[in-house]
């Protein structure tokens, strides 16, 4: 979503007449999108605009501006706690940043605009796109869960949808546009459209959107398994343009931290939604979010998590450390479990899902697969990256010329975070 968002404000300053610099010391307007997800990501922030201090004084003409969910969060904080800093924008005023950086370019007047609530949607702002054939697309803003160590309620603001024929109208010109590929976003995409119909209508926009002549790949993230159902995973298996993948966050395998975070699902519901999902749908990958180290997770709890990856058999899965957020119900919990418990439960965690990992692209090898070939790889022996419909990523040889097509490819090799294939033919 943030990275989305980035892509909206560069899209917007374009359009204004911003040209974007080499780098940036040559740069006269810096943009910083920032998220405050975990405490790491603050103090990012804090380091990267702080080392500007000097940078600024040497070249007072030079604009900062800090937008996204710290600046949500902190609004006048940040710029009491760094003066340096011009313009702050929370998350829904992005489309009012080129109108606050002309106001310092022309007057040097600085300024906060923080809204508590969303007037429009930021889809409604052009996007200046890093790929031409691949999009993201908002389809809900906010989120009206109340997990209790997230702090993304509090700066995104309740679930908004944005209505189907709009979605509808935005994908057509997308693909106009020359986009083969879209991903639907939202905090929770599975209760899309609860807010505006009385009823979500997730499994109604995937069917509608996969009848679009030219789209070829539509995927989609995050799903709560709260409100997985019957009807999207139906819809995923039927639909040869919805990709198969799920992206599911666990969180916890214990059903005591799970009911601590406000989860509203078992250990034992999640691995049920897991066993229809592979019932279901042939080839799926699933992928997950897993934090370790929320007050009070006891040995016991952190066993039932290792059991619960374990019999998931993930393809992927983002871990994290718990990070206390001030505002939230969590912060309130006293921490019992040492710094270095939690980093070694951590290591554990991370050498069970590698193995994981493996296991299933192990599986793939001397299977044909049909991949997108989506540029030149960064690094390897092998020149072509591309990504099967289940979002791995496959190394191989080839021309450039066949960077933006579909080509077959036979699986050689497996590794945990990659797999090497042969092109067989383009598509
Ligand atoms: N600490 C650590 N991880 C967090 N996440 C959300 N809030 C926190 C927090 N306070 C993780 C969750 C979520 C992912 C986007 O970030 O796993 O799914
Ligand atoms: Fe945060 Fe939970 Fe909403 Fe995800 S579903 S954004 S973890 S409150």
């Amino acid at each position: 979503m943030n990275k989305d968002d980035s892509q909206r404000i560069a899209g917007l300053l374009t359009q204004e007449g911003f040209v974007p610099a080499r780098d940036e010391t040559e740069a006269d307007v810096l943009v910083f999108n920032t998220c405050c997800v975990r405490k790491n990501a603050d103090d990012r922030l804090y380091g990267q605009v702080g080392a500007l201090k000097p940078v600024k004084i040497e070249r007072p003409d030079l604009v900062i501006a800090v937008g996204g969910c710290l600046a949500q969060m902190e609004g006048t904080d940040l710029q009491e706690k760094m003066p340096h800093v011009d313009v702050v924008f929370g998350t829904h005023n992005v489309a009012e940043l080129p109108a606050l950086i002309e106001k310092v370019l022309t007057g040097r007047e600085s300024s906060c605009l923080v809204d508590e609530s969303s007037r429009g949607f930021t889809s409604d702002l052009p996007a200046a796109r890093q790929d031409r054939w691949r999009a993201w697309l908002p389809i809900t803003v906010g989120c009206d869960n109340h997990c209790t160590y997230c702090i993304v309620p509090r700066v995104r603001g309740p679930e908004k949808s944005r209505p189907k024929e709009q979605l509808v109208q935005d994908c057509r010109d997308l693909v106009l546009d020359g986009v083969k590929e879209v991903t639907l976003l939202g905090q929770n995409v599975n209760s899309y459209g609860r807010d505006i119909y009385g009823s979500p209508k997730f499994s109604e926009l995937l069917k509608e959107l996969a009848t679009l002549d030219g789209l070829e790949r539509i995927r989609f993230l995050t799903s709560h398994p709260k409100d997985l159902n019957d009807e999207i995973i139906d819809t995923v298996a039927s639909e040869p343009s919805v990709c198969p993948h799920f992206h599911l966050p666990l969180q916890s395998g214990s059903d005591r931290i799970l009911r601590a975070m406000n989860r509203k699902y078992t250990s034992a519901q999640y691995l049920s939604l897991i066993e229809t999902i592979r019932q279901k749908v042939d080839d799926v990958s699933i992928t997950t979010d897993i934090m370790v180290g929320f007050p009070g997770e006891t040995e016991e709890d952190f066993l039932n998590t290792l059991r619960v990856v374990k019999a998931s058999r993930f393809d992927n899965a983002f871990t994290f450390i718990y990070s206390e957020r001030p505002g939230t119900a969590a912060a309130e919990l006293a921490q019992s479990v040492p710094p270095e418990v939690i980093k070694d439960r951590f290591k554990r965690l991370i050498v069970v899902q590698n193995e994981n990992s493996f296991d299933n692209n192990k599986r793939m090898v001397g299977k044909n697969v049909s991949v997108y070939i989506e540029g030149l790889s960064k690094k390897g022996r092998h020149r072509l990256a591309a990504r099967t419909k289940t979002n791995k990523l496959v190394h191989l040889d080839g021309e450039d010329r066949l960077i933006g097509q579909y080509v077959n490819v036979e699986i050689e090799e497996a590794f945990s975070w990659f797999m090497v294939g042969k092109g067989n033919s383009v598509v």
